[in-house]
């Protein structure tokens, strides 16, 4: 269990480089078992979840070699097609290597995944996906039984445009004899760089980053060398903490077009921002103006984002509207901030902020990663200290949150 002692009241000020993206990086290991090959990563992030995925790989039989942020599997060597319970509880994203045992191997054995707690996540996307493929899934035991003699390409309407179920079919179409078309499918960056990740390998994908996309199936696959794209949340909740702070930032190694819905709000609360291909820089004003968010499927407001912003205009002039239209659980960091001081009502699935002067330090508890990255926020802007437990799953998604925040005039110490 790891625990944050955060001395508030610093401005965050200084240069630093983003890390690799996790939402990225998870589905390209997973990806990784589809070429039987040895394949290099670069800017993967070492965090708790590529961490998570990387062990399920490991079970599975590829071999993992490790150096910083360079990753190499070799998935030559898998023995086995049933992902071990405890490792699907782990995390959510676990679901995705079935699109990729299925289609290299026809059989796939898993149970539930598991994840943060913020929401129902059923997989029914996923699942009749699979279906239309042709691909039988006995659904009566513990585990969840996948199997067929081949796959065969399909027309997919989503109906909603679901980030795990738009990879999963990708996955799962790269070998059909003949074109899958999944319409209404998500168009987050993160699907672009499956794409280009899997065309790198020699699929024939196109049309991510639209809202279809047509997988044309491919006899094999070679091995393959790629550079993970830069963590947009992770982006933003740097964004947010020095705007909160009222401080002034450099972010190096992103990616500003996959921030823009997240550099608007934060233009439109006072900040000044300048954006430059790879980097932007963020100057805060002297209090920040209380804005409306709600959350949407990319390119709208993204709700990765949502409990960070709310905590950031808990000290904002005036009252702000948040809609969660995603999750339904994702206000369950809002109490923690109420007990700093923080002036906010829920009802269903929306929040209203009325902005105080101050936030005061306290003891809290994260219940979930982005919640925990809000509550950072929130004890950054506060007086005096605060304890903040339970940051192991802060750890999912920050990589070296410790020393970034260090770098940058923030009294920081972490325990456990
Ligand atoms: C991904 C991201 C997560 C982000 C989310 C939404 C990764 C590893 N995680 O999660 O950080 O918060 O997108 O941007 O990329 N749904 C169904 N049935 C399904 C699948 C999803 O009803 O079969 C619902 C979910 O309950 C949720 C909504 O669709 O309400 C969005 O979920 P989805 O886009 O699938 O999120 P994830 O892929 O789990």
């Amino acid at each position: 269990m790891s625990k944050y002692i955060i001395k508030g009241e610093n401005k965050i000020e200084g240069e630093l480089n983003i890390s690799g993206s996790k939402n990225s990086a998870l589905p390209i290991i997973a990806a990784c078992i589809l070429n039987g090959e040895k394949n290099i990563l670069y800017n993967v992030p070492d965090i708790r979840d590529t961490n998570g995925m990387l062990n399920i790989l490991e079970d599975l039989g590829c071999k993992i070699k490790k150096k910083g942020n360079k990753v190499i599997i070799d998935s030559s060597t898998i023995t086995k097609f049933h992902i071990k319970d405890e490792l699907m509880r782990e995390m959510r994203s676990s679901v995705i290597i079935v699109g990729a045992l299925i289609a290299r191997f026809k059989s796939a054995t898993f149970s539930y995944p598991g994840g943060c707690e913020i929401g129902a996540r059923p997989i029914d996307l996923h699942i009749n996906g699979f279906k239309k493929m042709g691909i039988n899934i006995d659904e009566n035991t513990r585990y969840m039984i996948c199997k067929c003699d081949r796959i065969i390409p399909a027309e997919i309407q989503l109906d909603f445009p679901s980030v795990g179920a738009t990879e999963n079919l990708m996955l799962a179409a790269i070998f059909t004899d003949g074109e899958t078309v999944i319409r209404n499918v998500a168009m987050e960056p993160e699907i672009e760089d499956l794409e280009k990740f899997l065309n790198r390998m020699g699929a024939n994908i196109s049309g991510a980053g639209s809202n279809i996309i047509r997988i044309r199936g491919v006899k094999r696959l070679k091995q393959v060398s790629y550079n993970i794209m830069p963590d947009r949340i992770e982006t933003g909740t740097f964004l947010c903490y020095t705007a909160m702070t009222g401080g002034e930032i450099i972010l190096n190694n992103i990616n500003p077009d996959n921030v823009l819905p997240v550099l608007s709000k934060l233009e439109e609360s006072g900040c000044k921002i300048y954006r430059e291909p790879r980097r932007v820089i963020l100057k805060s004003p002297k209090r920040l103006k209380a804005v409306d968010i709600q959350t949407l499927p990319y390119p709208g407001f993204p709700t990765d984002m949502q409990s960070i912003f709310l905590s950031m205009l808990t000290t904002a002039k005036g009252t702000a509207l948040v809609t969660e239209n995603l999750f339904e659980n994702r206000f369950k960091c809002v109490p923690e901030l109420i007990r700093m001081g923080a002036k906010i009502s829920v009802s269903g699935s929306c929040a209203i902020v009325k902005g105080v002067k101050k936030l005061v330090g306290t003891d809290i508890v994260a219940t979930d990663l982005r919640g925990g990255a809000a509550l950072i926020g929130a004890a950054l802007k506060a007086k005096g200290t605060t304890i903040i437990e339970n940051c192991q799953f802060v750890e999912r998604g920050y990589e070296k949150l410790e020393n970034k925040l260090q770098s940058l005039n923030i009294d920081f110490t972490k325990e456990g």
